[in-house]
């Protein structure tokens, strides 16, 4: 199994043929390192959306309707995809469920973060999430937006191979905290994703690594747009 990394908080699981996006954000998205036409040729199976916020759900929409693939998400979001951008095949999470697919399971639990999303004539209130997705024997926590919270300290008793975990600070976790969070979660490897995407704020990820190693929970894994890591 792989997992890539293509930039911002977009992550793409690889196994047996089998492409699972989550929060793929490719348009607009100055540090995504492929297109949307990149996928023509391969199949999606599933797309897995955190939240409703641009930078998580903006390819979403095309791509669904081009591979016909399942959109897995909260149920507010459900809601929004379905009656305002017309996505027809979602599978909708209540907080806290657990849901096995053909081949993979997917956990949605509440972050602590915002929700709101807009059409341009609405505004909709949607829950954010974090995702745990079960696929091949491994465990890949995907934290969304989320800041730093208590709860946190339950997730490493689901054995968590790779934890990725937001470090821009204004919207998310500060570097400390993703350290924290990293410390707390003991994943086999901790990703920092969601940082330096535009220019506005620039946060440091070799920093983060350093705390992460100094730490000693976590093997910390910086990964550039194109490169992903191999569990196996
Ligand atoms: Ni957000
Ligand atoms: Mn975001």
């Amino acid at each position: 199994m792989e997992a890539i990394f293509h930039g911002h908080s977009f992550v793409e699981l690889f196994f047996e043929w089998k492409r699972i996006l989550i929060d793929p954000f490719i348009i607009w998205n100055p540090k995504c390192d492929i297109t949307e036409q990149y996928y023509d040729d391969k199949p999606i199976q599933a797309i897995i959306v955190t939240h409703g916020h641009d930078d998580h759900i903006w390819s979403t929409q095309s791509l669904a309707q081009k591979h016909d693939c399942e959109v897995i998400t909260s149920y507010e979001l459900w809601k929004y995809f379905e009656n305002v951008v017309w996505i027809k095949k979602v599978s909708t999470h209540g907080i806290g469920w657990f849901v096995m697919y053909d081949g993979f399971g997917v956990l949605f639990t509440q972050a602590l973060h915002g929700g709101w999303i807009t059409d341009f004539s609405h505004w909709y209130t949607t829950v954010a999430a974090w995702v745990i997705v079960s696929i091949a024997d491994r465990t890949i926590y995907h934290a969304g937006d989320t800041w730093l919270f208590w709860d946190m300290k339950l997730i490493w008793e689901r054995n968590i191979d790779v934890a990725f975990l937001p470090i821009w600070d204004r919207y998310t976790m500060w570097i400390e905290d993703a350290v924290t969070a990293a410390s707390w979660i003991k994943a086999k490897y901790s990703v920092p994703i969601h940082y330096n995407t535009r220019d506005k704020i620039k946060v440091d990820d070799l920093e983060f690594a350093r705390l992460v190693m100094l730490w000693n929970e976590s093997v910390p894994k910086v990964l550039r747009p194109w490169q992903w890591i191999v569990l196996e």
